[in-house]
């Protein structure tokens, strides 16, 4: 930091709710026909680090095609939100958040960042880096679930709020209907909802964005394993699974798996649980919805948003939309 202001850090749950919430994953994910474990568990401060590798691979275009919407349509989208406050949603290491801050204050509205993350050790770098960069900015770090606790994070006038990166693509339809209705609630007028969503496009290139040479997104889908072992003392062998990704195609998303490479039991000691996978079962850890114009409109719409602004990337890969209340 240059001037000595200092960074606000609020935590909205305690290691304890943490650990509670994960055990809770666990059990429910777990039981099911088809295993399943909610993304947002990827991201200790190793997956944290292992996603910012992803984010410069070759194959994983999103990061680089987002970033060019922000070079190119920054001003665009400072220009009509005019906000004061800029709220981010899993805003991770706020790395292309700085070039909606960087038009943001020349545009000279700007006053503070309230980036939101579960992962505090990603939340507290970047904050610090930003209100360092940006010395005249109050920055204000949440570490928080974006989903249970969307409604308590900081309010006041001409507040954009945006979610980045794609992450909107984590959520099942049903749940991404109620978290767009919940953000529309939380709009006031003067408020705007800036969303960055990956476009369906040809499958070869969707699935080696999740599946890269070198092994990157591999060890992140494999990390969610060492989480578990570490916060509930499972026994799972990171060695007898493999990572892979796959297009469904009736729902235009990629899955991400880990696939048992033998029948095996794995014990959770924290919650005397035995988890029995056969070989060649998954664990489904993450989907990655990818979207058309029409479809995020329609969407909107029935969130009781309306689309204001619709911005691409020169190849047409990534789309930034804006979305103001009504
Ligand atoms: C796909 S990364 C995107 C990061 C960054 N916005 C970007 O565009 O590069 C998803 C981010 O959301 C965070 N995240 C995932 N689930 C979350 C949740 N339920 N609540 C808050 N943050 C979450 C992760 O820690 C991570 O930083």
């Amino acid at each position: 930091m240059t001037d000595g202001t200092p960074v606000h850090i609020t935590r909205q749950h305690t290691d304890v709710d943490t650990a509670e919430a994960l055990a809770n994953d666990v059990r429910a994910g777990l039981s099911g026909a088809q295993k399943t474990l909610p993304p947002k568990w990827f991201y200790d401060a190793v997956g944290s680090e292992l996603f910012e590798q992803i984010t410069r691979l070759p194959e994983y275009y999103p990061t680089r095609r987002e970033r060019e919407v922000l070079e190119r349509h920054g001003a665009d989208i400072a220009q009509q939100t005019r906000a004061q406050t800029l709220v981010e949603l899993g805003s991770g290491s706020s790395e292309k958040t700085r070039l909606l801050l960087d038009a943001l204050t020349f545009e000279g509205t700007i006053r503070r960042y309230v980036p939101v993350d579960v992962s505090d050790s990603a939340l507290i770098a970047a904050a610090e880096a930003c209100a360092g960069e940006y010395p005249r900015l109050e920055v204000h770090g949440v570490v928080a679930d974006f989903v249970t606790h969307l409604e308590v994070l900081p309010s006041g006038p001409a507040r954009l709020v945006a979610f980045l990166g794609g992450t909107i693509g984590n959520f099942e339809p049903a749940a991404r209907a109620d978290f767009l209705s919940r953000i529309a609630s939380t709009l006031r007028p003067g408020d705007a909802f800036l969303l960055g969503t990956d476009l369906v496009k040809d499958v070869d290139r969707l699935v080696r964005a999740y599946d890269d040479a070198a092994g990157v997104t591999a060890a992140f889908n494999l990390n969610v394993l060492a989480v578990v072992n570490r916060e509930l003392g499972a026994d799972f062998d990171l060695d007898a699974f493999a990572h892979e990704a796959r297009w469904d195609a009736e729902n235009a998303w990629i899955e991400m798996h880990l696939r048992s490479l033998r029948e095996q039991t794995v014990h959770v000691k924290a919650l005397d649980l035995d988890l029995h996978f056969a070989e060649g079962e998954t664990l489904r850890t993450e989907i990655s919805a990818k979207f058309t114009r029409d479809r995020v409109a329609a969407e909107y719409a029935a969130a009781g948003l309306r689309l204001a602004a619709w911005w691409t990337d020169s190849a047409g890969d990534y789309a930034l939309s804006l979305a103001v209340p009504g």
